[in-house]
């Protein structure tokens, strides 16, 4: 026993000869909200899966609420929460009737499941909706009650599988203090996403692509640690042409869109850098593309998590 309420060392998967996970080792504190990132087919639900006890490792092991996932997955199962990427409550049931069905499912005596009711409902803010038709909530209301049913049986660890996907930035915001009051609680939350936003407010992070981990810890720590160079973000009307046209530059290590703006990384010390942005300044107003603003930034995390996969994409190729 580690302590740790999730600890994975070397868990790997495999679905055929694919490697799904690829050995990743990683440990969740009590009340931590750990978020667990990475892009579509990235590895994530097959690793939240195994944490849960409902997929086996191919290789590796993982404890969870200091259970062995491989060899007591049924006492894991009791211990936490699990909000899978497709949890559907019953859209036709009412909000109190979908509370109920979970409380049965888990066994909770009825004395007790009314006493969770009134504080799941509480939790979620659905006052006054409790006779409401599913279907009639919006996504954002869906989400808070589905975490609501998720959390029915007071578990000690809550995995959320993307739980915000599609959701307005409003409500998703909303779901979010939800998930800090019930880390504040002692819940320890693994949360996966690709919300960078989201991201920036967990206390821990994983960031996982092609199954590997290939940077965790803080967002502050990931940011100082894994940042190589320089970012400078600039403006022009022609941003797929400028982009073109950076890339060629021999000081640029990397460059990629940023909604609209551009962000190109640069290794050169930062003596160089005025120099390579006047440089670029004028290779762009060469080509009739006038800049109407060029800075240097400090890193976000997405422009950490594109750099890492540009690295990952090139180590990959070579
Ligand atoms: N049962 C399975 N059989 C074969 N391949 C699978 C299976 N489950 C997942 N995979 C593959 O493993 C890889 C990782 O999938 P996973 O669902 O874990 O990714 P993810 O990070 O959750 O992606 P998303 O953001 O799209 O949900 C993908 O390439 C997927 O196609
Ligand atoms: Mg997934």
């Amino acid at each position: 026993m580690t302590g740790y309420p999730v600890e994975a060392i070397n868990l790997r998967r495999l679905f055929g000869d694919f490697i799904a996970v690829d050995s990743i080792n990683l440990s969740v504190k009590q009340g931590e909200v750990f978020g667990f990132l990475g892009p579509n087919g990235a590895g994530k639900t097959t690793t939240v899966k195994m944490l849960c006890g409902l997929l086996l490792p191919t290789s590796g092991s993982a404890t969870v609420a200091g259970f062995d996932i491989a060899t007591q997955p049924d006492d894991v199962k009791r211990s936490i929460g699990y909000m899978s990427q497709k949890f559907s409550l019953y859209s036709d049931l009412s909000v109190s009737e979908n509370i109920d069905f979970f409380g049965n499912i888990y066994g909770i005596a009825n004395s007790r499941l009314k006493e969770r009711k009134r504080e799941i409902i509480r939790l979620t803010g659905l006052e006054g909706s409790e006779n409401t038709i599913t279907s009639a909530l919006s996504v954002g209301w869906k989400q808070r009650l589905a975490l609501g049913c998720s959390v029915i049986h007071e578990p000690k660890i809550l995995f959320l599988d993307e739980p915000t996907a599609g959701v307005d930035p409003d409500s998703r915001r909303m779901f979010w203090d939800l998930i800090y009051d019930l880390a504040q609680k002692g819940m320890t939350m693994f949360v996966t996403t690709h919300y960078m936003d989201e991201a920036e407010n967990c206390t821990r992070l994983g960031f996982i692509y092609n199954g590997k981990m290939v940077a965790s810890g803080t967002p502050l720590e990931i940011k100082r640690s894994r940042m190589k160079g320089t970012i400078i973000e600039l403006d022009t009307d022609s941003p797929s042409d400028a982009l073109g046209l950076i890339r060629e530059m021999s000081v640029i290590d990397e460059v990629s869109f940023f909604g609209r703006l551009i962000h190109a990384v640069t290794s050169v010390s930062s003596d160089g850098v005025r120099q390579t942005m006047d440089d670029i300044s004028r290779l762009l107003q060469q080509h009739g593309i006038p800049v109407t603003r060029i800075n240097t930034i400090p890193p976000s995390l997405e422009d950490i998590f594109i750099s890492l996969i540009q690295q990952e994409d090139n180590r990959a190729a070579s």
